[in-house]
């Protein structure tokens, strides 16, 4: 397509044509294996951003590569208007290893929050009546870019300019239950948590507001969302975030990782708060299809292997720990916080200075909020490429900080 062209000339004709959403470094990722990427240069690099918490299964994983090949050789896409094998297999495998029942295919984190509002209000206006329609979520929050979904990111930057946005939203501070308290009431139909806020800064909820939380929208009949979107499908190194806790939610978002690589959503629900949905009340074209429902299939399999999740334990703490150690030996002011390969390190200055000077040096990272650098391995990274990693850093931060 545009091979044997420098990555300069990519991003020189991209600024041309490609539409100005995206703040893009200048780089032009084009092969991956594993927890590498290459650009088209032939540069290497460590992927410790994984597409935003997406290939977290390393980049052309073998069961991904040949799920893929095989399903193209069947049928790609059908239709919901018909039933499809692969997203029966999918949603089986969601409900019996989450509290869900039913399940809804989509193609995005937004979609599928979007599909999670328009259930949270249809069940409640269905159960209690027309003035239930309020929803509650959280300052600093991220749940996509659609109008609902911008509307309920508690961010005013992602809102500007989008005015008006569809009406009764509001925001409570993340671990603050007085505040979360005074936000719900009877008219609230749903409270949407992120278990760790990611593009907030990979903040936790902590459990005692998730139980909080949970007690209040038992209370006042309101349906517990949460968005799973970054942080779940193995990314804390149990299946689903909430496990951590041990706090059901009545409905949970899921995309990113599901798919390996492939857009895959999907909202999961109780049946009794499921059966809100009719024939004709929510749709997706493309939602849960042959192939990302194969792909999804494949990933879920890998993961819910013997020993997986410990094995994504133990080397999430190694790096935790590594990362700590930097932060003391350069004193850059906060402690690592997350949950597995989802950590947050805060820096007191230069977060932008790091990622890039990082990427010069041929690691992948991310900065979020301009302070707080992320980290999103694939899951099956090995300590010798943490270790890698690690002593990246560590340079950077000797030459710059
Ligand atoms: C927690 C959370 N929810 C929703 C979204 C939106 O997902 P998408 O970009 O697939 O629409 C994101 C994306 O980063 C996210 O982190």
């Amino acid at each position: 397509m545009l091979e044997g062209i420098t990555s300069e000339a990519i991003v020189e004709r991209g600024k041309k044509v490609v539409m100005n959403t995206y703040g893009r470094l200048p780089m032009t990722m084009v092969k991956g294996e594993g927890a590498w990427v290459w650009d088209s240069d032939g540069k290497q690099y460590l992927d410790f951003v994984t597409g935003l918490a997406v290939n977290s299964l390393g980049h052309s994983h073998p069961a991904i590569v040949r799920t893929i090949q095989e399903q193209a050789k069947e049928i790609l896409h059908t239709s919901n208007i018909y039933w499809i094998p692969n997203q029966v297999a999918l949603a089986e495998r969601l409900v019996k290893h989450s509290f869900a029942d039913k399940v809804f295919f989509c193609n995005s984190g937004a979609e599928a929050n979007e599909a999670a509002f328009k259930l949270a209000r249809k069940y409640a206006k269905k159960n209690f009546g027309e003035h239930k329609y309020e929803v509650v979520s959280l300052e600093n929050s991220f749940h996509g870019r659609t109008l609902a979904t911008l509307t309920l990111t508690g961010q005013t930057k992602y809102q500007q300019g989008f005015n008006p946005l569809p009406n009764g939203f509001s925001y409570a501070a993340l671990n603050d239950i007085e505040d979360l308290r005074s936000k719900i009431n009877n008219n609230t139909a749903a409270v949407f948590i992120e278990p760790i806020q990611g593009e907030g800064g990979v903040i936790p909820a902590s459990a005692e507001f998730l139980q909080e939380a949970r007690t209040l929208c038992d209370q006042f009949g309101a349906l517990l969302i949460f968005d799973e979107v970054q942080c779940g499908v193995g990314r804390t190194g149990k299946l689903f975030a909430y496990e951590w806790s041990g706090v059901v939610p009545d409905i949970m978002t899921l995309a990113k990782a599901l798919g390996g690589g492939v857009p895959i959503g999907a909202m999961l629900a109780s049946d009794k708060v499921a059966q809100a949905f009719q024939p004709g009340d929510h749709a997706s074209t493309f939602g849960g299809n042959p192939l990302a429902t194969a792909v999804g299939c494949a990933v879920l399999d890998i993961m819910l292997e013997e020993g997986f999740f410990e094995g994504v334990k133990e080397r999430s703490e190694y790096f935790r720990q590594g990362l700590e150690n930097l932060a003391q030996k350069y004193q850059t002011g906060g402690s690592v916080r997350g949950q597995g390969f989802i950590l947050g390190w805060p820096v007191s200055k230069l977060g932008p200075e790091i990622v890039e000077t990082c990427l010069q040096n041929g690691l992948l990272i991310n900065c979020v909020g301009g302070k707080i650098l992320r980290f999103l391995p694939p899951l099956i990274v090995e300590k010798p490429v943490i270790d890698k990693a690690l002593g990246i850093l560590d340079d950077v931060l000797a030459e710059i900080w």
